[in-house]
Parts: C-alpha cells; sequence; structure tokens
C-alpha cells in the first residue's frame, strides 16, 4: 500500500485509509438520519482485518458512529493487533450530553475518555474537532482547546485535528486552533479545499490532509440504475442526487469516461481517489470499506495517477462540481 507523509505529524499513513462512519450502523440524532443502514456486524469487522492485511492502516472513526458502535468493534478488533499497527484517528463535537454544547470542556473531557475507553487504547494518535460551530462568536472554542492542550500534555492523544464539510469553516478557524490535520470533505464533484484558500495554507503550514467521502457515500461510483431511497436513520436518505434520475445517468456516463482513461484494476475508483491524491502530497483519501471485497477493490485502486490524468478526470466532474 502506498503510503504519504502526513504533513508535520511526521507519520507516515496509508494514501488510501479506512473511513468507519457505516460502521456504526443506522443512526438518529433527533428527526435526522445521521448513520448508514445495509451493514453486516461480520462482514463490517473482517473488513477491519481485511484493511489491517492490505497496508490499510490509519482508520478514521468518532464517538457519535452508532453512538460508539464504530469505535467500540475497533477496539474489540485492536485486541488482536499489534497497538501501532494502526494509526487511531476520532473526534468529538456532536453529542452534547448534558450540557448546552458539545464542545463544553466538560463534555470534551468526558467524550475523549470515553472514546479511549471503546477504542481500548491509552493513547489516540489523531483526535478531531469534527466541525467548526463554536457556537455564537465562537465561544465555545477556547475552554475545548484548553480541555484538549491538558489531555495532550497528559499523553491521551498525539495530534490534533480540525474537520468541516464547508473548508471555509475550517480556513476561518484554523489560525486559533493550529491543528496537525485538516479532515475537509473532498471529491471531484466539490472544488472548497482549493477555492476556499485551504489548498494553500495547508502547504504553508506543512499539515496533514484526510479528504472526507471521496466517493460522495458511493455515487460517484456511477453503480446506482435507479433512484434510490433509504430507511430512517441512514444518512443517505438526506442527500439528494440519491433520488435524482438525471444526475444517476450522468455519473455513470462519467464513470464510462473515467473507464475509458485509467488502466489496470479498479479503473473507477483508482480515477476518483488518484485525483484527489495530487490535491496535495500530504493527502490521504478516508474511502468507507464496508466488507472485504470493498477493501480489496480499494487495494488495487490505490496506484498513483499521472497528473495530466488526474486533470482530465477533474475536467470531467466540472459538470457536476459545485
Ligand atoms: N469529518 C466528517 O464530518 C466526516 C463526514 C463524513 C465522512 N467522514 C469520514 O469519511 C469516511 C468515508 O466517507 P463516506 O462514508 O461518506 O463515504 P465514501 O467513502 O465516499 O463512500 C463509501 C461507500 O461507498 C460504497 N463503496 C465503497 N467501495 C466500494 C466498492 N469498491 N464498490 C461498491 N461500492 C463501494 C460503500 O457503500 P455501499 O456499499 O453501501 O454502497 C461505502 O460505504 C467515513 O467513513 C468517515 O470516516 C467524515
Amino acid at each position: 500500500m502506498e503510503q504519504i507523509r502526513f504533513g508535520r505529524t511526521e507519520a507516515k499513513v496509508s494514501a488510501v485509509s479506512l473511513g468507519t462512519w457505516s460502521h456504526g450502523g443506522p443512526n438518529l440524532a433527533g428527526t435526522r438520519s445521521v448513520g448508514w443502514s445495509g451493514g453486516d456486524p461480520a462482514a463490517e469487522r473482517a473488513s477491519l482485518l481485511a484493511a489491517y492485511e492490505a497496508g490499510i492502516t490509519h482508520w478514521d472513526t468518532a464517538d457519535v458512529y452508532g453512538d460508539g458502535r464504530s469505535e467500540a468493534l475497533i477496539g474489540e478488533v485492536l485486541r488482536e493487533l499489534p497497538r501501532d499497527a494502526v494509526f487511531l484517528a476520532t473526534k468529538t463535537g456532536w453529542d452534547p450530553g448534558p450540557y448546552e454544547h458539545a464542545y463544553h470542556p466538560r463534555q470534551v473531557a468526558s467524550q475523549l475518555e470515553g472514546s479511549l475507553r471503546r477504542l481500548g487504547v491509552e493513547q489516540i494518535d489523531l483526535y478531531y474537532l469534527h466541525h467548526c460551530d463554536f457556537g455564537p462568536g465562537a465561544r465555545h472554542l477556547d475552554g475545548a482547546l484548553e480541555v484538549l492542550a491538558r489531555a495532550r500534555e497528559a499523553g491521551k492523544f498525539r495530534h490534533l485535528g480540525l474537520s468541516d464539510w464547508d473548508a471555509r469553516k475550517i480556513v476561518e478557524h484554523l489560525p486559533r486552533v493550529d491543528p496537525d490535520v485538516v479532515q475537509p470533505y473532498g471529491n471531484v464533484v466539490t472544488d472548497g479545499y482549493r477555492q476556499s484558500g485551504l489548498a494553500a495554507l495547508v502547504a504553508e503550514r506543512d499539515l496533514g490532509v484526510a479528504f472526507f467521502s471521496p466517493l460522495r457515500h458511493g455515487l460517484l461510483l456511477g453503480k446506482y440504475d435507479a433512484p434510490r431511497r433509504f430507511d430512517a436513520g441512514d444518512y443517505r436518505a438526506n442527500d439528494p442526487w440519491f433520488a435524482d434520475a438525471d444526475v444517476l445517468a450522468r455519473l455513470r456516463d462519467h464513470r464510462d469516461a473515467v473507464a475509458a482513461l485509467v488502466d489496470g484494476p479498479e479503473p473507477v475508483l483508482r480515477g476518483l481517489v488518484g485525483a484527489l491524491l495530487t490535491e496535495s502530497p500530504s493527502a490521504c483519501v478516508l474511502l468507507g470499506q464496508r466488507n472485504p471485497a470493498q477493501v480489496a477493490a480499494a487495494a488495487a485502486a490505490a496506484a498513483p495517477l499521472e497528473p495530466q490524468l488526474a486533470r482530465r478526470i477533474w475536467e470531467l466532474y466540472a459538470d457536476l462540481r459545485s
């Protein structure tokens, strides 16, 4: 598996890394669907071991994925592996617990302890603030950062990360948070990473980058022949593209065009992932892999792309980009 230097963390992580949001299963936050349906617990467990075997050894999870189920599954599997076999990343920021805001200092401290317990480790490699909504005037940010600074000094995590769906918010809060790694939404149908100025800041500060949702939750593979509905609890029910026959048809056309351009096994996956990896040398992608077959495809697709070919793939998707 190709590895990248993860910016100033100096860690080497797999260029294709493992996203485990779906491993938490279906989930609701109030009435909003925030999880994934259709999973098979045995296949999800097997996917973690297959990822380890394939050298996909940077695993990304969060306290709220299945309200801790994703972390607990990782913890179970990690007991069978040497601790340093996996670069382990998790996040906090969505569950307010008994407090008015999820970034209340006591809630941040408590969520961190919960993650350490579920993961069964003494130290997390990378701990993220999951989003950049720090309350009016960002009033919850300083308190959260103070707690995190103390926890880091105590050895509970090594590197600090900052994430958001909107790269502009990462740019806004980056100077104050001073993260080692950023986790932006990133795939060939969004150009937020460059447009927001985040790409330039990453280069200037030598940050690691972990692009999330590189397939836009599977859509970019062009594998849907007809609109698809998802049950309550599945995040994909919120994404209008799954219900749009015209967009799905265009995605199938683009899939065929990518397959015609890229050689080797898993050409579409390789094209989509490879195009993203050319964005920054310190970038990896967090690819959701729900079973060993998807891990095998991800491992086969991890070969780098020529920059010229990557540019052609970005051009292909210009009509769908916002
Ligand atoms: N920081 C944040 O706010 C944030 C937000 C979202 C995600 N993330 C991270 O990013 C990770 C990945 O993002 P994502 O889960 O949204 O989706 P993604 O990586 O864009 O898509 C993954 C989905 O595509 C399908 N898939 C993957 N490989 C496939 C293959 N070879 N053949 C067919 N289908 C395949 C699978 O779903 P099906 O089999 O069900 O089609 C899989 O769950 C998450 O797990 C999480 O770690 C972070």
